[in-house]
């Protein structure tokens, strides 16, 4: 089936008010065709979301309770990132899991919230390189993705996210035959629990996405476009990625 691209941008703790200017200098990319979800800290969103008005960029959190509010001091609620403009909220990213001890319970309630809210929640999974190397990343991925997706997951309100740990700021990426082998099984994984549902949720590749890679990682068998860290945090290397998603 065809799915429409995403190219996503993760800015993790990086980003103040100043950096506003990376953003105008992206509404002028041609996005018709994919969809740009960019995720700044959650201090920038609603001056972001402000600042986006008329553009084909959408913004989305890092990171979610799954609770719509109460006694969780320093957390941030789906429901809030919403009120500030978000449409998506990036959840289970493998710096939560093993920064703050997230488990897919956890990922799995947060999903939850970010549906309850009406937020896409975009899912992360994927392996350690000592995982990889023992042969395990299909089981260890496809485990995640069980325990991590909530049922009743659609393709309008989920994308997953496959990121391998080992490829995440490091400047590596797996070949493209191991994406492919990946997303393929991803893909079959999510038909089997979902059905139609399952065939049309976009599946993202992330870690070490660049310019220079994008179009070749993006034309691979059931990948749906890119979470991007380091290079979405300049507005000229995250525009041609959005070229490359837009096609
Ligand atoms: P990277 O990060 O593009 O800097 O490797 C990707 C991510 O963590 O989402």
């Amino acid at each position: 089936m065809a799915r429409r691209k995403i190219a996503a941008g993760n800015w993790k703790m990086n980003g103040l008010a100043a950096s506003v200017a990376e953003l105008e200098a992206l509404k002028a990319v041609d996005a018709s065709a994919c969809d740009v979800i960019l995720c700044p800290p959650a201090t920038l969103i609603a001056g972001f979301a402000a600042a986006a008005q008329g553009s084909a960029i959408k913004m989305g959190g890092q990171d979610c309770h799954s609770d719509a509010s109460g006694a969780h001091t320093g957390d941030i609620s789906a429901e809030m990132l919403a009120e500030a403009g978000a449409i998506a909220v990036i959840v289970g990213h493998s710096e939560r899991r093993a920064d703050h001890g997230e488990d897919d319970a956890m990922v799995r309630a947060k999903a939850e919230a970010a549906h309850r809210a009406g937020l896409i929640a975009i899912v992360c999974l994927g392996e350690t390189e000592a995982e990889r190397d023992a042969g395990d990343a299909l089981a260890v991925v496809s485990g995640q993705l069980a325990g991590s997706l909530p049922d009743g997951a659609t393709a309008a309100d989920t994308v997953v996210a496959y990121e391998p740990v080992w490829a995440i700021g490091t400047g590596r990426t797996p070949s493209l035959d191991d994406i492919a082998e990946m997303h393929d099984a991803i893909r079959a994984e999510l038909i089997k629990r979902f059905g139609a549902e399952g065939d049309g949720m976009r599946v993202l590749y992330g870690g070490s996405v660049k310019p220079g890679n994008a179009a070749e990682i993006f034309a691979v068998s059931n990948v749906d476009g890119g979470l991007v860290g380091g290079a979405s945090l300049k507005a000229s290397d995250f525009s041609a990625i959005i070229a490359a998603a837009n096609g």
